[in-house]
């Protein structure tokens, strides 16, 4: 338990992840005391104040007004074109800030927190949730020992998420906007990406991409692939959809000449065989649980100066997007968009 006064937090954002996940993880936290909560929906503060009814939260319109009420950090479960101007806002007001991924969706957003200071930047942790799970570390390790054995890995990862619900039209409709800010490489992306890149210790190239509109009305192709290399030795065959009736499974695996993994990706259950045995690591907790606790657990960390950096800054999602906007630059190129 913490010594300290508990740590005074906004929550801005009390759409799907906000009110579902951050919510609940602020409200168990023993190091937290929610005094504020921020939406400029209506509807959505109405919603918020049925589950906060016997608490002395404040429910307010404009993220703005949370930076009158002392706080120490604020975290940003707001649309990702939106995300970036409030946290350089709050960061420049003296805050901790916990924001949503991707870290930006154009430009503008990108170079409103690049322009920051590196001390400001040293308050900024980027909600790449399920990098802090034991799934994705066990992983990194098993590669780090080399129990994948020396030779070339194929990595497949399928990300099918958010398919369509028909009795939901506020879904559709949500999901539609996103992807008026980009395909689900740069929303589902910037997690997957990021996975790759840690557990295996580098970077990636972009090989060649497809693209699919299952509707001709989207912004954006809802279907996506990529094939990457990181280095010479592996060679990924990432596919992300969005909005059919029906998907296919969400997973990834890695295989080897002498090794095989399964992540399944609903549970983080995490299976490896090689010739010797099958192991399979399996966690109590549900994966959203414990993976909004563990990312707040370390939020907290850095706001009361137990680590000095954020366990995830900017540095890990600029390079998420910048994979993501390659991968778009192929996607555009062969479509003809400039
Ligand atoms: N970590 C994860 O697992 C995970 C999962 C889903 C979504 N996300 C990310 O979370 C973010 C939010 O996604 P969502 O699905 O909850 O979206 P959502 O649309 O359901 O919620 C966003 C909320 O922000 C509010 N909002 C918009 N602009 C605002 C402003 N200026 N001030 C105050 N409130 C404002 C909206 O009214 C809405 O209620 C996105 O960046 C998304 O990529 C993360």
């Amino acid at each position: 338990m913490p010594t300290q006064s508990p740590l005074r937090v906004g929550l801005v954002g009390l759409g799907d992840i906000g009110v579902n996940h951050h919510l609940p993880a602020v409200l168990r936290h023993p190091g937290i005391a929610l005094v504020a909560v921020a939406d400029t929906s209506g509807e959505r503060r109405t919603a918020a104040a049925s589950l906060l009814a016997d608490t002395s939260v404040q429910i307010l319109e404009r993220a703005e007004q949370l930076l009158d009420l002392e706080l120490d950090a604020v975290i940003l479960a707001t649309p990702p074109w939106v995300t970036p101007g409030l946290a350089a806002h709050a960061l420049r007001a003296g805050l901790y800030v916990l924001a949503e991924k991707p870290v930006a969706t154009d430009s503008d957003g990108r170079a409103s927190l690049e322009e920051l200071s590196p001390e400001l930047l040293r308050r900024y942790q980027l909600g790449l949730t399920y990098r802090h799970d034991a799934a994705i570390h066990r992983l990194r390790e098993l590669f780090r020992e080399g129990r994948f054995g020396p030779g070339p890995c194929l990595v497949r990862a399928s990300i099918y998420d958010e398919a369509r619900r028909p009795d939901e039209p506020e879904h559709a409709d949500r999901i539609a906007a996103a992807l008026g800010h980009g395909a689900p490489h740069v929303h589902e992306g910037a997690h997957v990406f990021d996975w790759l890149s840690f557990i295996l210790g580098r970077g990636a190239t972009v090989s060649d991409v497809w693209s699919l509109k299952t509707d001709a009305s989207f912004a954006a192709p809802n279907l996506v692939g990529a094939r990457l290399s990181y280095g010479t030795d592996v060679t990924a065959m990432v596919e992300y959809g969005w909005l059919t009736d029906a998907q296919p499974a969400s997973e990834i695996t890695f295989l080897t000449d002498t090794a095989f993994a399964r992540l399944e990706l609903e549970s983080f259950d995490l299976v490896f065989s090689d010739r010797n045995s099958t192991t399979t690591f399996h966690q109590h907790a549900s994966k959203m649980r414990r993976c909004f606790d563990a990312q707040l657990d370390s939020f907290v960390e850095l706001a009361t100066g137990v680590i000095a950096e954020p366990s995830i800054g900017l540095a890990a999602g600029l390079a998420t997007l910048d994979l993501a906007d390659a991968i778009t630059s192929r996607i555009n190129a062969q479509s003809g968009v400039n």
